[in-house]
């Protein structure tokens, strides 16, 4: 693996009054993982691994005491209640995954009450399961059940999206705004399976795009969203999915795929150039990581988007190569000469059962790390290379968590090396962090899926699978887990 980080290219944009950090003088960056690393920023003392994790408590505290305390809401406190029960209600949680799945296809309450008997029915082992299928079965409480649960489901789908389409999605992201935080929308719908469903996402992209450029117009500055060390920040922000702009994004043929979304993905750099909007892609599974990378990286790389726009592209820590992964598009980022910098989003992944099951299926090793630990531990390495290298401006790291002792880690040592960088959350899921990252002076960005039920259903799963898991740093906090115990190494 490379040490290098990319070189500082001369002449790159600093806007006058920006606070940049000095680019790293001579010596290389450290290896991701090193303890007592070499900070990199001109002259200062590196911090001792004590000190580092003294000032990872310092901010994690300081990010814990901002959060919005959560017996305020007694909606939040019924839905927290709601998920610790399915968290330890394994037959029961796979029921209500399984009714989500269906629910939007249910024609009316008598076939959702059924399909919703049947599905609990087969949570045997479980007692909620069986009082529950007991009521969507009864004759006097069918049809109140199924209306129930279905208003439930429909209820958890809206808290992850800010609105049905763009227009209605303005006001949710503008009040976003004006509290302080920048968004990042998509368009919820992904592995289209033709050609026609892949246009129609093209043309709500670019729909989108306008839509967001007319209305951002007239929102107040936001210095912190909208300048940092490596220069200005757009204040629209779209991700996409390319399994969403060709129905040819397949494994065992990536030519095909790439060239299938090729033009509708150029068509979409373009607009954001023209509306001066960042445009960023999403990752999505493991077997569609390479023809995504490549797919973004040469259109990226051609003349005419030399200028613009603004983009960038996902790094999913749960992959066990992603260290490598990482050192290409720092060097990618480093010799292009686009003149704008190149976004990192650092997530952990959401495909995590996906991968796990897929790879099983087939007989291979799973891509993912399967011990939390040791991805936590991964991420924060990750961190830390994406942070020295947003000091020479070619790239800017985006980290992109729920997890307090995560976010806290990257936040102590972007301050640590006098870096620049933002945090991203999920709508629905990262509210409160993004409050207190708000409070507390971080850039934030909210990622902000806009549409429908339907076709929102894979990123719904994604989103309760992510908030169930018994492994996660949500649980643990909801749970009520002290912040010592949250805030420990990994
Ligand atoms: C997802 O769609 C947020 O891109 C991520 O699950």
């Amino acid at each position: 693996m490379s040490t290098t980080i990319p070189p500082t290219p001369t002449g790159a944009a600093v806007p006058p009054g920006a606070d940049r950090p000095s680019a790293p003088a001579g010596p290389p960056s450290p290896a991701p993982g090193g303890s007592g690393t070499t900070a990199p920023s001109g002259g200062a003392q590196p911090h001792s691994p004590a000190e580092r994790e003294a000032a990872i408590r310092r901010v994690g505290a300081e990010l814990d005491r901002a959060l919005p305390r959560p017996s305020r809401s007694p909606m939040a406190f019924a839905e927290r209640r709601a998920m610790a029960q399915l968290m330890d209600d394994p037959e029961l949680k796979a029921a209500v995954f399984r009714f989500v799945d269906v629910r939007p296809a249910c024609a009316d309450a008598p076939a959702l009450a059924r399909h919703l008997a049947e599905l609990l029915e087969d949570a045997e082992g479980s007692r909620l399961g069986r009082r529950g299928a007991k009521m969507a079965s009864g004759r006097g409480t069918r049809r109140l059940t199924a209306g129930v649960a279905s208003v439930g489901v429909r209820g958890m789908a809206q808290r992850f999206i800010v609105g049905e389409d763009a227009a209605t999605a303005v006001p949710g992201i503008e009040r976003m705004w004006r509290d302080g935080a920048a968004s990042t929308v998509d368009l919820l719908g992904e592995t289209t399976v033709t050609e026609a469903e892949a246009e129609s996402y093209y043309a709500r992209c670019a729909e989108t795009l306008r839509t967001l450029h007319d209305a951002a117009q007239t929102w107040p500055a936001q210095r912190l969203l909208e300048v940092d060390a490596a220069g200005p920040i757009p204040r629209v922000n779209l991700s996409v999915k390319v399994s969403a702009l060709t129905p040819l994004l397949r494994a065992h043929a990536p030519e095909r795929g790439i060239a299938g979304a090729t033009e509708r993905l150029r068509g979409l750099l373009r607009i954001a150039r023209d509306t001066g909007a960042h445009l960023h892609v999403d990752m999505e599974s493991f077997d569609t990581r390479e023809s995504i990378t490549e797919l973004t990286l040469r259109l990226l790389s051609e003349p005419e988007f030399q200028a613009g726009p603004s983009a960038g592209i996902v790094l999913q820590g749960y992959l066990t190569e992603s260290p490598e992964h990482l050192e290409r598009l720092l060097s990618w980022a480093g010799s292009s000469n686009r003149s704008s910098p190149f976004t990192i989003r650092l997530v952990k992944g959401a495909y995590w059962d996906h991968e796990v099951i897929d790879a099983t299926r087939h007989g291979w090793a799973p891509p993912v790390f399967q011990d939390r630990r040791a991805c936590d531990r991964n991420y924060e390495a990750l961190s830390r290379r994406l942070i020295d290298a947003s000091l020479t401006g070619r790239v800017r790291a985006a980290i992109a968590s729920h997890n307090l002792r995560s976010i806290a880690a990257a936040a102590a040592y972007a301050d640590e090396v006098g870096a620049d960088i933002e945090f991203q959350v999920l709508r629905g899921l990262g509210d409160e962090t993004m409050q207190a990252l708000v409070k507390t002076g971080r850039r934030v960005r909210c990622y902000s899926p806009v549409g429908d039920l339907v076709a929102g259903m894979a990123y719904l799963v994604r989103r309760l699978l992510e908030n169930t898991s018994n492994d996660s740093f949500l649980s643990a906090q909801a749970k009520g887990t002290d912040l010592d115990t949250l805030l420990e190494a990994p």
